[in-house]
């Protein structure tokens, strides 16, 4: 039995198809839902975890129907929000407890010891949560969420807004929990967080899994050097053999070449000869960047370029 399992998993707000026909299988891994604001990630957590009946289609979670056994699935999981979900108020260590006993979790005092100890949060347990930093609010969420044991997680967008630091220490939580067997779904922004820490990646554009693999597998499948070419205005491309444009983002053109090396000498001639006002090039292996980039220009009706936010994160490329 897989721990999530959609079978054509919808969702329509009015007209909008936020998500659309999902299907997903995923079992004792860190499966991240990768792609830009709006895109249907949030939707899809809120459906898997009951708060939100789909309009089509349905899902399994640990093997219970989320419409109608949404209570057996809610006692098996947990969900951090992608807003705040502690209470600023109180001290970590009553948030927990108050979670504690809401799921009737027995030995409940040794119980919320252990979670906040084990999100190093123990000596600041007492604490009001109003004076953690964003990283520790962040990691008293997921102490919380893992006070009753789930068996699957839910994560939205776990480190949006923290430093690097605070995030990989997030990363590193997240990656223990999955050696302990437990099953993580998290969505994220950020491509090169999927990239490092998670086993498998679906690319969502427009409520559509674009691609779905390993992220190695996907960056594989390019199976070429990736060359991006910062332009002003327009880019005519250069037709040269091999050379493949696989998309434009913001000021960014993306293409890919069987030998790079070779290759941009050729570009960087055929566009200055074409006219196009180049201001810088690089070379660089496959990135999930460039999966989405290529992923969304395959989708029938690519709208991957329209969102500011996410061109920007696509400009932060390694
Ligand atoms: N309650 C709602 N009513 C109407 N439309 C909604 C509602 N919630 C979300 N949407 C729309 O559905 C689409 C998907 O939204 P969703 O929040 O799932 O995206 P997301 O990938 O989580 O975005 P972000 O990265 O900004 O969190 C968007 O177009 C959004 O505007
Ligand atoms: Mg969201």
């Amino acid at each position: 039995m897989n721990a999530i399992e959609t079978d054509n998993l919808t969702k329509y707000y009015g007209d909008l198809c936020a998500v659309n026909h999902l299907e997903l299988s995923i079992n004792n891994e860190i499966f991240a839902l990768v792609g830009p604001n709006g895109s249907g990630k949030t939707t899809s957590v809120l459906m898997l975890t009951t708060l939100l009946h789909p309009s089509e289609g349905s899902a399994l979670v640990c093997g219970y129907d989320i419409v109608t056994h949404a209570e057996e699935v809610r006692s098996r999981i947990s969900y951090v929000p992608q807003d705040m979900a502690v209470d600023i108020k109180l001290t970590g260590r009553e948030n927990v407890r108050f979670f504690a006993d809401l799921y009737g979790v027995p030995h409940a005092r040794e119980r919320v010891d252990e979670v906040l100890g084990i999100m190093e949060l123990g000596d600041r347990a007492d604490d009001l949560i109003r004076t953690y930093s964003g990283g520790m609010r962040r990691r008293l969420e997921l102490a919380q969420a893992l006070v009753h044991e789930p068996s699957v997680l839910f994560l939205d967008e776990p480190t949006i807004g923290l430093d690097v630091a605070a995030r990989k220490k997030i990363w590193e939580h997240i990656r223990a929990l999955r050696k302990k067997g437990m099953t993580i779904f998290v969505t994220t922004h950020y491509m090169d967080e999927a990239d490092q820490f998670c086993d498998r990646v679906g690319i969502i554009n427009n409520g559509r899994i674009a691609a779905l693999g390993p992220p190695m597998e996907l960056k594989a499948r390019l199976m070429k050097d990736v060359i991006t070419v910062r332009v002003d205005g327009d880019c005519t491309p250069p037709g040269l053999e091999g050379v493949v444009l696989i998309g434009r983002s913001g000021a960014e053109v993306t293409f890919t070449a069987e030998n790079g090396r070779e290759a941009l000498p050729a570009i960087a001639d055929a566009l200055s000869r074409s006219g196009t006002n180049v201001r810088a090039m690089s070379l660089h292996e496959p990135t999930l960047d460039d999966v989405f980039l290529q992923a969304v220009g395959q989708q029938q009706e690519p709208h991957g370029f329209s969102d500011a936010k996410f061109r920007i994160m696509l400009r932060r490329r390694k």
